[in-house]
């Protein structure tokens, strides 16, 4: 049984991981979450509360950290500036917490000795050309193309100097696209699905060829409780479940699976330097650490978090008129 702290706790995949910790393990979790728009008190309902505790602060509060810090073993830091989009309006709040958060939360972990996993994004490694027979692997250089991504792969390169010069035990994992129940309506599938759900066109960004290489979130919680057990000081592992497909496949599944004509979409401005294709190979998670996804068949997995959107609307629709407000704003 561990201590653990996680960063972000209340956001979509953080979320996603404490239900999970607290079905599949013994450890008790302290979330560390300063409730920005993408955090949700609702995500964290219905926890056994014997084992869970929410502290609401900021990841760039240091004495509020250093405490926490002595509390608990090893942290998960998943807090974040995590949307592209917000990123091209306003990159300064990314800076702040993604480059300056993770600085905080490394010189805690130096300071006290913890074990740190850091949750990173495959963005970091730029995208890829629709026929380009190479995935993503822990080799491929950095190239990261708008602001969210390169305040992420600086995060990381933070990780790594903190490793090497001052010993800290960390591990770091570059995940592809996620998809399940808590993401927020300004990303991609939850924004179509309610927009469905709404009487309202999906909104595809350019031609609607672009590639993302999708993967449960509970897949991703599933490979990070892998890497905490049993991942190597110092390694990076790229965690992803063979799930590429262009957004006009997905928007045509949800459409589909809604009952509308598969084409009732709407084509949109586009995302300036929007990247083209992600593609993992995680090989060396399969191979070193045993892991394995659970959801192999996107449809299936796509067709449970329709229904989640469905039976939860009154946790998403408080976000949504804002949101949609914002895209439409950029004409999207
Ligand atoms: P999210 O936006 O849904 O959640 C982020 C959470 O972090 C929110 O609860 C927010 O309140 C909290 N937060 C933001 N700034 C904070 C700060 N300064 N201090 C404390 N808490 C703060 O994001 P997400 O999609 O769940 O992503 C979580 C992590 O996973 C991020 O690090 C992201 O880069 C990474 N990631 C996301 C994906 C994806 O598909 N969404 C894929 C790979 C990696
Ligand atoms: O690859 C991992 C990354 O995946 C994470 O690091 C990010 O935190 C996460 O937000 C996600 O980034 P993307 O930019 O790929 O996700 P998003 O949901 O914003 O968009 C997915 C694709 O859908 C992308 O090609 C843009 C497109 N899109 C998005 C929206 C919101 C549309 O076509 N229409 C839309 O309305």
């Amino acid at each position: 049984m561990a201590r653990l702290l996680v960063t972000g706790g209340a956001g979509f995949i953080g979320s996603n991981f404490v239900h999970h910790v607290l079905e599949n393990t013994d450890h008790s979790v302290t979330v560390l979450d300063k409730m920005t728009y993408a955090g949700n008190r609702a995500s964290l309902d219905g926890l056994d509360e014997s084992r869970f505790e929410l502290v609401v602060g900021d990841i760039t509060d240091a004495p509020l950290v250093d405490s926490l810090f002595e509390k608990h073993d090893s942290v998960v830091h998943y807090a974040a500036e995590s949307h592209n989009d917000n990123s091209l309006n306003d990159p300064r709040p990314f800076l702040d917490t993604n480059i300056i958060g993770t600085y905080t939360l490394l010189e805690a972990a130096r300071k006290h000795d913890r074990r740190l996993h850091h949750i990173s994004t495959d963005e970091v490694y730029g995208d890829l050309e629709l026929d380009d027979p190479e995935r993503f692997t822990e080799n491929t250089p950095y190239n990261p193309s708008s602001p969210y991504s390169s305040t992420k792969a600086g995060s990381d390169l933070l990780v790594r100097a903190w490793v090497r010069s001052f010993g800290v035990q960390a591990t770091i994992t570059n995940c592809s696209n996620n998809y399940g129940p808590y993401q927020h309506v300004e990303k991609f599938i939850p924004r179509q699905i309610t927009n469905v759900l709404r009487g309202e066109r999906p909104k595809l960004y350019g031609s609607g060829e672009n590639v993302r290489d999708w993967i449960h979130a509970d897949d991703h919680s599933s490979a990070v409780l892998a890497v905490l057990d049993k991942g190597v000081i110092g390694e990076t592992y790229l965690i992803g479940a063979d799930g590429e497909k262009n957004n006009k496949e997905v928007v045509e599944l949800i459409l589909t699976n809604l009952g509308q004509p598969a084409d009732a979409y709407d084509l949109v401005t586009d995302r300036p330097g929007h990247d083209l294709r992600y593609a993992i190979d995680s090989t060396k998670l399969r191979t070193e650490l045993g892991w394995a996804p659970r959801y192999s068949d996107f449809e299936a997995g796509l067709a449970a978090t329709i229904e989640w959107y469905r039976d939860n609307e009154a946790w998403w629709a408080p976000s949504k008129d804002a949101t949609e407000a914002f895209y439409a704003s950029k004409g999207q």
